[in-house]
């Protein structure tokens, strides 16, 4: 879960500003560590513990020589963040520098051998076996190319990995199998990085990496070669997302930014309606429908499965990537399996889409060029556009907006559709008032813990937004049915015990409204997201969030949680935590 970035200027550029540039863009993948090397008659390197702004301040990183070179931001797996485990890694005679993300699980044994056989180890970490066995082949002979395909059929685990050598000036070369790695072309300049959005500001034409293929970069071309050393000929493909879509555009941090893109991302993603109609058409008749997928895009099923028996009456299975393997999964070619990611390259829900052959698969990804892609039989293309922030947020919407539209289409429910259409409206009015929101988070900046609660259509935003609270302002934050709290969960309720309760109108408001009383009843401190005209449900709170009355319960699971996202966030920022770099966590988990 790290990221890693290459290029080949071809221009009077240095490679050293245009690295740094593009790892700030991958810093949602990893920030404990951050290096760059560069060659210029040697392999000049610099690196460092730390975010990429502190290590920048103390060593000057864009000034270094040279117009080719790699770098690395860190999130460490092997060997913890220091200095010596930084990337990239050389050899000790300091002649190949590499920078790798994923994980060689066999690196021990490998280490060992080298050991045994002189080399000299420097750092804790897996990566270090590679730049001694490209060292190795290289010094038997091979070129940089061959030392690399050498040195891969030895690994086992995941890897990306990018390497430059003193002894082959002027060339890069790189591999992947399991992590990710994209090319990008543009005026006779080459790019490498673990994503699109590191890229975007230098080149939109963008080249594919199939697993185990190698790619050699020189001053005159890129050659992609096959296991079998032949070369494979690749268009680039023009991705729409552009510079502006990966920058702050003024906004303090990404997750603003971001949350402030739903109306625009959920009304790109309304535009997708022809295209899965051609999909859901060309699949036929489906009787049941699986979907997998892990933490927010998780939810976003879980909401999907909601919408989708609702709307559809199609019976609609949500499963935790992780648990699949230990789920009994009975499924034929009238089955969907649907593989939900906004990054398309989650470890777990690769391994579960793999895991069974039978069902159609249906890949919904926010990333054109992404492995999820490669594995179904059809792809579903959120527009949200580049997300940057480790919370996830517009992806989410977009997500829930692509589950809607299935469930309208299955349900030929043209109705829903038109309702679909005036959300992104619903989404401004909250943006505009999100002053109010702002000053709640005054309030709640000391909470120790939070419970939320939903019912029916709003019990997975419920969840989302506890993930949301959770995962960048650190306050345990749980979720609950409503109608389960009387079963457990009340025992904990007392006036220590902020509630938020999301109540929109609907069939399910006047039970939610029974469990709100119960937490009443019990001093709890009542926060309410509902509708701006529900005069019941604001009398009974502290607080309340006010959302237009025109969005009952069956559009709420794509406005309401807006507001949960921005209150998540203006507590994260009242207790001076970074919401786009949250502690522990990295947005793309390969591993
Ligand atoms: O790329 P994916 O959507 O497959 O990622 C799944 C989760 O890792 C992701 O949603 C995670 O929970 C985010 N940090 C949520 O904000």
């Amino acid at each position: 879960m790290c990221g890693i970035v290459g290029c080949m200027l071809n221009d009077n550029r240095k490679a050293a500003p245009v690295l740094l540039d593009c790892a700030k863009k991958l810093e949602y993948r990893g920030y404990d560590s951050v290096g760059l090397a560069t060659y210029d008659e040697r392999i000049h390197v610099k690196k460092d513990e730390g975010y990429i702004e502190t290590v920048d301040e103390a060593l000057n990183l864009a000034d270094m020589p040279g117009n080719y070179g790699i770098a690395h931001v860190r999130w460490a797996s092997v060997g913890k963040p220091s200095k010596l485990n930084s990337h990239p890694h050389l050899d000790e005679k300091e002649t190949v520098a590499v920078v790798h993300n994923g994980t060689i699980t066999n690196y021990s044994e490998l280490k060992d051998k080298l050991i045994s056989e002189g080399h000299k180890f420097i750092s804790q970490t897996d990566t270090e076996v590679i730049s001694h066995l490209i060292e190795k082949f290289m010094d038997e002979g091979s070129d940089l190319e061959h030392a690399l395909r050498r040195c891969i059929e030895l690994l086992d685990g995941s890897y990306a990995i990018v390497a430059i050598s003193a002894k082959e000036p002027n060339k890069i070369v790189a591999t992947r199998k399991d992590s990710p790695l994209v090319l990008g072309q543009k005026d006779g300049s080459y790019y490498l990085a673990s994503d699109i959005p590191a890229m975007i500001k230098y080149t939109n034409r963008i080249m594919e990496l199939n697993k185990k293929e190698i790619v050699v970069i020189t001053k005159e071309k890129l050659e992609i070669h096959d296991e079998h050393d032949n070369i494979m000929f690749r268009t680039p493909i023009e991705i729409d997302w552009t510079p502006e879509m990966v920058e702050k555009n003024g906004y303090e941090h990404y997750m603003l930014k971001e949350i402030h893109d739903q109306p625009e991302s959920v009304r790109r993603t309304l535009l997708q309606i022809d295209e899965i109609k051609e999909i859901l058409d060309d699949i036929g008749e489906i009787e049941k429908i699986c979907i997998v997928a892990c933490g927010t895009s998780y939810h976003a099923a879980l909401s999907g499965k909601y919408i989708i028996e609702s709307e559809a009456r199609i019976p609609t299975n949500v499963v935790l990537a992780s648990e699949f393997a230990h789920s009994l999964n009975i499924m034929d070619e009238k089955t969907l399996l649907i593989g939900m990611s906004q990054s398309g390259e989650t470890a777990d829900t690769l391994k579960a889409l793999n895991s069974i052959e039978g069902p159609t698969k249906l890949a919904i990804v926010n990333v054109e060029i992404s492995e999820m892609t490669k594995i179904a039989d059809y792809t579903i293309l959120t527009k949200a556009g580049p997300e940057l922030s480790v919370a996830a947020t517009k992806t989410y919407t977009a997500q829930v907006t692509v589950m809607y539209m299935i469930a309208a289409l299955l349900g030929n429910n043209e109705e829903l559709l038109d309702k679909l259409n005036k959300v992104p409206e619903y989404i401004e009015d909250i943006l505009e008032n999100s002053e109010i929101i702002k000053s709640m988070a005054k309030t709640y900046l000391y909470a120790n813990e939070l419970f939320y609660i939903g019912k029916g259509f709003s019990y997975p935003t419920a969840l989302e937004a506890a993930l949301k609270m959770k995962e960048i302002s650190y306050i345990h934050a749980e979720a609950y049915a409503s109608g389960e709290l009387k079963h457990g969960p009340l025992a904990l309720i007392d006036n220590n015990m902020p509630v938020i309760t999301i109540i929109p109108p609907g069939k399910d408001h006047n039970l939610t409204l029974n469990s709100l009383e119960e937490v009443k009843a019990r001093n709890s401190r009542i926060v309410t997201v509902c509708s701006e005209d529900d005069d019941l449900v604001q009398d009974k709170s502290e607080e309340c969030i006010l959302i237009n009355p025109d969005v009952d319960e069956i559009l709420a699971p794509l406005v309401y949680i807006v507001a949960l996202q921005l209150l998540a966030y203006y507590i994260t920022i009242e207790k001076k935590h970074n919401p786009d770099r949250p502690r522990n966590l990295a947005k793309t988990v390969t591993v």
